[in-house]
This record gives C-alpha cells, structure tokens and sequence, in this order.
C-alpha cells in the first residue's frame, strides 16, 4: 500500500514513526503545508518521501490517507480524500460538528472506501483490559465513571481543551459501559487567554446515562501536575486506572458496602478487601491502531473506531459545547 500522511505537527511524526514497521506499507508519502517539515521527516525515516501539500497530493495516486491536521480541517480533507479513492484515516475528533461527521460517513458508503477515525485509546492495552474486567462480571454493575485529564499544556490554538483531551475519556466511557448518555452538562473556564483565540483551557463535564449511571471528565490545560487518573466505581469492586503509572496502571479494589444492612449503626457497612494488579502486556496502541486500519482494509470491513465511532463523540462534545455557552445546563442528547 502507498499511505500520504498529512500533517506531521506535534502528532504525525508518531504515525510516520509507526508505519515505517509495517510490511505492507511500500511507500509513505509525507505532506505537510511547511516543506521543512516533511523533509525532517524524509530524512529519518526509510520509503518515505516528500508529497504536496493537502488536498493536491490527493490525486498522486496513494491507496490510502491519514490525515494528522489540526480538527478544523479535518471534514474537509478527509470528504477530498474518499472522492479520490483513499480509504481514510482521520485524528480524533472526526469532525467538528454533526453534520460533517454524517457527510463523511455517507461519502466513505458512496465510494465504498474504508473511513476510520484515531481513537487510540480504544487500541490501549490498559483501556482492553479495563473493558475485559467490566465484562467478566467482576466489577458489578458500573454505576460511575470519573476521568481527571490534566496537565500544564500543551495549549492549543485551534480547539479548547474539551475537543482536545475529552475525546480520549469517551472514547474510553464507551468501550468501558457499552451505551451512550441521554444528557451532558459541561461548565468551564478561560484561565489562560490566548491573545487570537480565547479557548475554555478548563472543562468539568457531566454525562447522564439516564439509568443511574454517571460520568464525569475533569479537563484541564492549567495544572501543576500531569495526570490521567480514571475511577471505575461497581457494585461489587471499584478499579482505578492510573495510565501515568506505566508499571501498574490498574488496581482492583475488592471495596464497597454490604447489602440489607440497615440495622447497623453506620449504615451502610463498609467493605474493605484486597487490591489486585492485573499484568498488563504493553504494545504501542498508536501501532495497534495502525493494524486495524490495515486488516480493515485487506478484509473489507468497518474498522473497530470506524465513522460513526467518530460522530459518536463528536455529538457529545457538540452537546457539551451547547451547554458551555449555557452556563452549564444539561443539553438532551438525541
Ligand atoms: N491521538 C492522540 O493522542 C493525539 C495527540 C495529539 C494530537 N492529536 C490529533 O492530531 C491532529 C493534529 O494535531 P497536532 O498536535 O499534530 O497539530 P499541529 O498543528 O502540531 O500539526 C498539524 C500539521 O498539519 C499541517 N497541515 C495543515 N493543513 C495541511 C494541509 N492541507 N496539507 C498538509 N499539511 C497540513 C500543518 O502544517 C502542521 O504541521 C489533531 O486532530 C489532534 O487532535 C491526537
């Protein structure tokens, strides 16, 4: 397969560095808006070489494209890259809005080509064994999730902190619940303004899931420390996911509170056990994700983070943006 890989900013040189591993890739068509970029990036890494710029590059006869720029552009890079013919691979979020998260998917559909959104959380290690730990039963029912996504930076011109850092977390509510909220509530703040573009660097956001189940994500671009700290809270045991603690990011807790206890003095009693360390085998999910694309392709099917995994987030995070402007009220998710 010929791979364009457009945009190698901040993100994209991790793609290149990625696909270089992969056999069936023969040669990687590097694009950028700054030349120089591209040229670094040509002289690092073997069968690559130096493309147009987007979307010219589209009609160079590539088999498929990754398209690594900043969110805005996304919609339309990706729409010119199916109507040439690419199977397509875009960085979370997918789109902007609604709409063109639905357009792309109708384009992917009339051209018959692969569409595949970057939530690479989904390919984690850690977020799999998460989700294998909640489907075995031994957590219980999940009756919360609460995510803290913090750090000082990397600030952002182009999106606020909750179209950058959010999209992980749901990514991760999804595959760890398996169902969508009704309702969101998001407030937040712009501590740090930009001189261009002010953008929220702080967002508390809730999601509702109707039948008791909350979640919660804490965003933050305006913290002294870096942490990625998940709770999991069952009925039976709770989980944390630490995923800074590469060594040990998940312990299981054997906590929580007796049944039918009322008559106790301190009701309910607690139950307080062992904590387990799950192993975890570790492999860069950036490459995991990568393999999906690939197989998606070779075997003509929906990748697992395919469109509609995109439009998915991004109806929550368009939902969350309403309630922002709002103060803070819950917007319905329909
Ligand atoms: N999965 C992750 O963990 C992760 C991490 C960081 C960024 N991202 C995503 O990656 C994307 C890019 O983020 P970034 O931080 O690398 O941005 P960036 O601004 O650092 O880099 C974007 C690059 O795209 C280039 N570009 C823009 N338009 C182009 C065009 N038409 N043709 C060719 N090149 C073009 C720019 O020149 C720039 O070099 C965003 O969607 C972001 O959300 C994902």
């Amino acid at each position: 397969m010929k791979i364009l890989v457009v945009g190698v900013g901040y993100w994209g040189p991790n793609v290149v560095r990625n696909l270089v591993d992969f056999p069936e890739v023969e040669s990687i068509g590097i694009s950028d808006l700054d030349p120089a970029k591209a040229a670094k990036m040509v002289a690092k890494f073997p069968r690559t070489h130096v493309a147009k710029p987007a979307p010219e590059a589209f009609a160079d006869g590539y088999d498929a494209a990754i398209i690594v720029t900043p969110v805005d552009s996304h919609a339309a890079l990706a729409e010119a890259a199916l109507s040439a013919g690419m199977h397509v691979l875009v960085e979370k979020p997918l789109t902007r809005t609604v709409d063109e998260a639905k357009r792309l998917i109708a384009k992917a559909d009339e051209v018959g080509k692969r569409l595949m959104v970057g939530h690479v959380f989904h390919y984690k290690p850690e977020v799999r064994a998460l989700v294998d730990l909640v489907k075995s039963g031994e957590l219980g029912t999940v009756k919360y999730l609460d995510s803290v996504r913090v750090n000082l930076g990397l600030f952002r011109s182009d999106v606020n902190v909750l179209w950058d850092l959010a999209p992980h977390d749901l990514t991760i509510f999804e595959a760890v619940l398996g169902k969508q909220p009704v309702r969101v509530s998001a407030i937040g703040a712009k501590h740090v303004v930009h001189p261009t573009t002010p953008q929220e660097t702080m967002v508390y956001m809730t999601l509702d899931y109707g039948d008791g189940t909350l979640g919660h994500v804490h965003v933050n671009w305006y913290s002294p420390v870096k942490q990625r700290l998940m709770m999991v809270g069952g009925d039976k045991k709770m989980a944390v996911y630490d995923d800074i603690n590469t060594a040990e990011p998940i312990r299981v807790y054997d906590c929580g509170t007796y049944d039918a206890v009322a008559d106790t003095p301190t009701y309910p009693a607690l139950r307080t056990g062992d904590v387990h360390i799950p192993k975890i085998k570790q492999e860069e999910p950036l490459k995991v994700q990568l393999r999906e694309f690939f197989s998606s392709i070779q075997e003509g099917r929906a990748p697992q983070t395919d469109g509609n995994a995109g439009l998915r987030v991004v109806r929550i995070l368009e939902a969350a943006m309403k309630s922002l402007e709002q103060d803070g009220v819950f917007v319905t998710l329909d």
